[in-house]
């Protein structure tokens, strides 16, 4: 089978290489055996090329966040899944054509939410949901900021806020980027600047924002605690910028705010299981109602899978690069 792997960091395009190796097989009763048919490249994922996350080859340097495939076996014990569904792999180091993996390692889909959409189900949406429901009380009506909006993360955000009546403040850095936005259900979209503050007054009025979530770091970080009301979260999941967090500590004393940090590879590591199956089982839910439907800005077979990491880097922020083994 064909497996992604790399020797040392450096440039994703230049490091990658595709070689064939084994097929793993079932060698507990527990294990489920898929064959993947897809998988995206998501930012993380060029990072671990370039050595920015610490290697750790007993687990193949967890190369690939994502994969969703078909399960081919099954063993002996295993009940939630059969041959022929579709699954997604919730551990790393999943860019091999076929995945061994323990029964509580993967989630079934339905099969009608599709290769593509299953492909991008893991990571994206699932960070978009957790930052809203998890730090801080949100009802219908109430505002949210959030930066780097065109992200898939940031598109997932705004499809699960307008879904729950939550309204969306959404910070990019083009113009052009409105309409499209908009259409997928933010309330508003501003292009960032200095005078973001003063920008979001005029949106929002004396109804204070309690949550802004941040991608980007460097002076936009301290942008979004200037536009937050009294006691607000600022949750942090991302540094776009490659630049430290820059915040005006006034905003921290005065108004309250709290800070907080946010890993979706830790909640998936920590949180019971049952909590992950309703994760995935509300996510399933709001792609059957049309959600996440994935930007894909190019398909690659797996052997060309430097090209895939060339056109990941150069088109970032414009739709996910989706790799497949057909
Ligand atoms: N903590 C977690 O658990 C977790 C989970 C998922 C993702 N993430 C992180 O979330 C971020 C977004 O991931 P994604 O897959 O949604 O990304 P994506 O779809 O590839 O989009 C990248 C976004 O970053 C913006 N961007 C790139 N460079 C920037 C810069 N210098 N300043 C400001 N914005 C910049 C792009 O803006 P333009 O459209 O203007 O180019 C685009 O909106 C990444 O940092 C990723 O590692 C973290």
């Amino acid at each position: 089978m064909k497996q992604v792997q790399f020797e040392k960091p450096g440039r994703p395009g230049d490091v990658a290489i595709c070689v064939d190796v084994p097929d793993p097989v079932i060698s507990s009763a527990d294990q489920v055996l898929v064959r993947v048919d897809a998988f995206p490249i998501n930012p993380a994922d060029l990072l671990l090329f370039r050595g920015v996350y610490p290697r750790n080859p007993a687990n193949g340097d967890a190369l690939g966040n994502e994969a969703t495939g078909i399960v081919e076996a099954v063993g002996a014990n295993v009940r939630s899944v059969a041959p022929g569904d579709r699954v997604i792999s919730l551990r790393t180091n999943n860019w091999r054509e076929r995945l061994s993996l323990k029964e509580t390692e993967l989630i079934k889909l339905a099969p009608e939410i599709g290769m593509e959409t299953a492909a991008i189900l893991k990571v994206n949406p699932a960070t978009a949901l957790l930052m809203l429901k998890s730090f801080t009380d949100l009802s219908p009506g109430d505002w949210v900021i959030q930066n780097a909006a065109n992200s898939a993360v940031g598109r997932a955000v705004i499809e699960i806020a307008g879904r729950q009546g939550i309204r969306t403040l959404n910070v990019v850095r083009r113009e052009n980027l409105a309409d499209d936005l908009r259409a997928l259900g933010g309330d508003h979209v501003i292009v960032e600047s200095d005078d973001l503050a003063e920008r979001v007054a005029a949106i929002t009025g004396q109804s204070g924002l309690k949550l802004g979530i941040d991608a980007v770091g460097g002076a936009a970080t301290g942008r979004l605690a200037q536009a937050l009301g009294p006691a607000a979260m600022l949750v942090v999941y991302g540094a776009m910028s490659g630049q430290a967090m820059q915040a005006d500590a006034g905003q921290f004393v005065f108004k309250d705010l709290r800070l907080r940090g946010f890993w979706l590879t830790k909640f998936l590591a920590e949180a019971p299981r049952q909590t992950v199956i309703s994760l995935y089982e509300t996510l399933s839910d709001l792609a059957l109602d049309g959600a996440f439907k994935p930007e894909i800005s190019g398909r690659f077979n797996v052997s060309n899978i430097q090209a895939a990491l060339n056109h990941a880097e150069e088109t970032m922020g414009r739709g996910k690069t989706l790799v497949t083994f057909d």
